[in-house]
């Protein structure tokens, strides 16, 4: 898996999705900038999130708030003094890492010793191998067992009671090394906080510091009432935002799934108090119902409940997705009570409330959140799609199996060969689609070559230009998947296009779940 995630990384690098920040200056960590084809898909993501939310459901509206925001406001959110990692540094490699994380990663490691004990006892009992009593006889297995539940459970309770010397004490005993120096010289754990910070105008006063945005959401809570009142919404109602948002990660690995500089997707939904349970059912089930519009096999989707709950919230979800690297959280769907709207009421001393006009009643909604990072879409998606596939005479070709909704490339017009009239024609009909579709023209190389760099960029549909179409006015448009070539009059192609690589389709089944689960709620 290992092996598939490099391949995913230089595929997005040589194929122009993707590339190092600041490449040119060695790059910059944990910062990504998106190329030619890459900024197309992205688009196209965000786009249909975008539609999914504001376009279908008639109660939710959209807004872009600014990424600079009063610095009260990230003391009214909690983000001041409550958004930050364990931290803690290596004196011999002067490397930083998470102290949760190292602790996590050991927790893992013994978690790997336990299974490879059931696999060595497996091989050994064949089939008369029982794993139940296995893990309850076996000596070695029951001491990691043990050893593991103890650690997980100071590691819970140190985290809960913001116990900064436990973790410390926890790597210590356990011997805990950095991997790269190899060695347990370690500093203190500290608290780090994960907002970045600036200045806002000339002077550079401490009342002038104000925050990079951690997440979108604020923007959302802030402009409630401007939304409330000029869209004239009643409750039930959602806002949505698509926006950047910063993060100061003391550990940023694997990509583009956890940057410093990301893009979310955040709908805050207002609902009555009292009604949150059976809202974020219904958001935890359309969202999951969304994610599986993309066509890809069920097994890349898991939801994880969560158990412990961050004080404001009373039910949390995430929806997780088996990238190359296991299960990890894809979107987080959380029932956040009033406790936002109720915060920015008390530090601003603005009222936050809402009148209903049926009941005569006045209060502060409660909120459900739908949460996710396009930056992480964008990676499962690529996960999801991307194979190497072994063809008749034995050769490989990579493919990225996007839908056709979403491909950034979604046709490509070829003459099959450089001469006979072929490329005229090929440009004419290409210029034909432009005004519809995402269209490449390519003359360059054997017709086999163009076909897989189009593969590998996703592109479901390629138009070739031959004889035929010279003498009878037809082409032939590949399918990506599948390699059939169908042969379609020139007078036909938009159409034939049209019916594949429209949004609509997509957007029709998200308004039918929608429209199910509301008759039942
Ligand atoms: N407003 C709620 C919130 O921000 P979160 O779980 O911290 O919740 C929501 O973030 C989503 O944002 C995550 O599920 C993930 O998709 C994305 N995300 C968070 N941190 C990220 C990072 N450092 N890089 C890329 N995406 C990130």
């Amino acid at each position: 898996m290992e092996d598939l995630f490099k391949k995913i990384i230089s595929h997005c690098k040589e194929y122009g999705f993707i590339f190092p920040s600041s490449e040119i200056y060695d790059g910059l960590s944990a910062v990504y900038d998106y190329g030619q084809i890459g900024t197309l898909l992205k688009n196209n993501l965000r786009d249909y999130w975008w539609r999914s939310m504001t376009q279908i459901n008639e109660n939710i509206v959209g807004i872009d708030s600014a990424i600079f925001m009063h610095p009260k406001i990230w003391k009214a959110s909690g983000h001041v003094d409550a958004f930050h990692d364990p931290m803690i540094d290596n004196k011999d490699s002067k490397k930083r890492y998470r102290a949760d994380e190292l602790i996590e990663d050991y927790l893992s490691k013994i978690n790997e010793k336990i299974e490879k004990e059931i696999l060595k006892a497996q091989k050994k009992f064949g089939n008369s191998f029982n794993i139940d009593l296995f893990l309850q006889t076996n000596l070695k297995v029951k001491e990691y067992k043990e050893k593991y539940d103890s650690i997980k459970e100071r590691l819970k309770q140190a985290l809960n009671n913001n116990d900064l010397k436990e973790l410390k004490n926890i790597i210590e005993e356990e011997k805990i090394c950095c991997p790269v120096s190899g060695t347990c010289n370690w500093t203190d754990v500290r608290q780090f906080n994960l907002m970045f910070s600036t200045q806002l105008g000339p002077t550079s006063d401490e009342a002038d510091l104000i925050y990079l945005r951690p997440e979108t959401a604020q923007g959302i809570f802030v402009n409630f009432l401007n939304v409330y009142k000029t869209g004239r919404m009643k409750i039930p109602f959602g806002i949505a935002q698509v926006g950047k948002a910063f993060r100061n990660e003391i550990v940023a690995r694997q990509f583009i799934f956890r940057m410093r500089e990301f893009e979310q997707m955040e709908m805050q939904f207002f609902v009555k108090p009292g009604e949150e349970k059976k809202w974020f059912k219904y958001w935890k089930e359309q969202r999951m119902l969304w994610h599986k519009t993309f066509g890809l096999d069920d097994k890349f989707y898991r939801y994880h409940d969560h158990e412990k709950l961050a004080h404001y919230a009373n039910a949390a979800t995430d929806i997780e997705f088996l990238f190359p690297f296991g299960y990890k959280e894809l979107e987080g769907i959380h029932s956040r009570t009033d406790f936002d709207l109720s915060s920015h009421q008390n530090y601003s001393g603005k009222k936050m409330s809402y009148f209903d006009p049926d009941t005569q009643e006045s209060y502060i909604p409660y909120v459900i959140e739908t949460s996710i990072g396009l930056d992480r879409l964008f990676l499962a998606i690529i996960c999801g799609t991307y194979k190497e596939e072994k063809l008749e005479d034995g050769s490989i070709r990579e493919i990225l199996s996007l839908p056709d909704f979403i491909a950034p490339i979604q046709v490509a017009v070829f003459p099959l060969v450089k001469r006979d009239g072929m490329p005229e024609k090929a440009l004419e009909i290409f210029e034909m689609l432009q005004p519809y579709f995402y269209t490449f023209y390519d003359e360059k190389d054997s017709i086999g070559r163009r076909y897989r760099r189009m593969d590998a960029i996703g592109t479901p549909y390629c138009i070739t230009i031959d004889q035929e179409t010279l003498t009878h006015n037809t082409v032939t448009i590949r399918n990506r998947d599948t390699m059939i070539q169908d042969r379609v009059a020139i007078d036909n192609i938009i159409n034939y296009l049209q019916n594949k690589l429209c949004i609509s389709n997509k957007l029709k089944i998200i308004q039918q779940n929608a429209r199910m689960a509301l008759q039942s709620l």
